[in-house]
């Protein structure tokens, strides 16, 4: 199996595994329709990568590198500006939604990025723990090597729930930093590519 680009007609796609991998992050929240809007967002986005990796025609997982990590969410909403405040005043009572957007929008956020980022990572339901994703990860190290770059970094959430957190340290990923955003505690985290 080998990393590709996407075409086009697979982002909607993209769109549903994310909806379905991360349960309760921002964009999850917003719902679909506005995440198809936004997985449209980073195919224009010249500070965004798409890999997306597949056996024979089904896509088992992608992977979304972000040179310009601590920005992405602001230039996204900036970019997509009336799909969001639909998305957004629709679920105007979901308090979980309003405290992210709050954080996100007005930078009450005390992350650290550095660059080339692991944005978003996610292998398909049905292929999860079978080692794909890890297969995956290997596969972007070494566009991100060929690429020139030396270090990779990802930003993850620290709780003994979050099973990517063994992933990373298993494929020697080595904590960095520990840091709190809108009271949930990460762990950033590091290889040497
Ligand atoms: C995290 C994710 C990308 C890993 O992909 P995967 O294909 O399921 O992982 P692999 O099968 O390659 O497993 C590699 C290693 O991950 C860890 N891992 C996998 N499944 C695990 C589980 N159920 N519990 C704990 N660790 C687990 C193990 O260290 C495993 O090594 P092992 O097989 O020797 O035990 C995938 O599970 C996923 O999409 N999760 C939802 C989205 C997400 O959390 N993304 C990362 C956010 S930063």
């Amino acid at each position: 199996m080998k990393l590709r680009k996407y075409s086009k007609a697979e982002l909607k796609e993209l769109s549903n595994i994310h909806y379905t991998s991360f349960s309760d992050g921002i964009l999850t929240l917003l719902g679909p329709k506005y995440l198809e809007v936004f997985y449209n967002f980073l195919d224009q986005s010249e500070l965004e990568d798409i890999l997306i990796f597949n056996k024979k025609k089904v896509i088992v997982g992608y992977c979304v590198i972000s040179y310009d990590t601590k920005t992405i969410l602001n230039r996204a909403i900036a970019a997509t500006f009336l799909d969001f405040s639909k998305a957004f005043f629709l679920r105007l009572f979901n308090i979980k939604l309003q405290k992210i957007v709050f954080s996100t929008l007005f930078k009450v956020n005390s992350s650290i990025h550095e660059s080339p980022e692991i944005a978003y990572i996610a292998i398909s339901e049905e292929f999860t723990g079978k080692g794909y994703g890890e297969e995956m990860l290997n596969e972007v190290c070494a566009f991100l090597k060929k690429n020139a770059y030396k270090n990779i970094y990802v930003k993850t959430m620290d709780s003994i729930e979050n099973r990517a957190v063994n992933f990373y340290k298993k494929n020697k990923f080595f904590l960095l930093k520990k840091t709190t955003v809108s009271g949930k505690n990460y762990v950033y985290l590091k290889k040497n590519l």
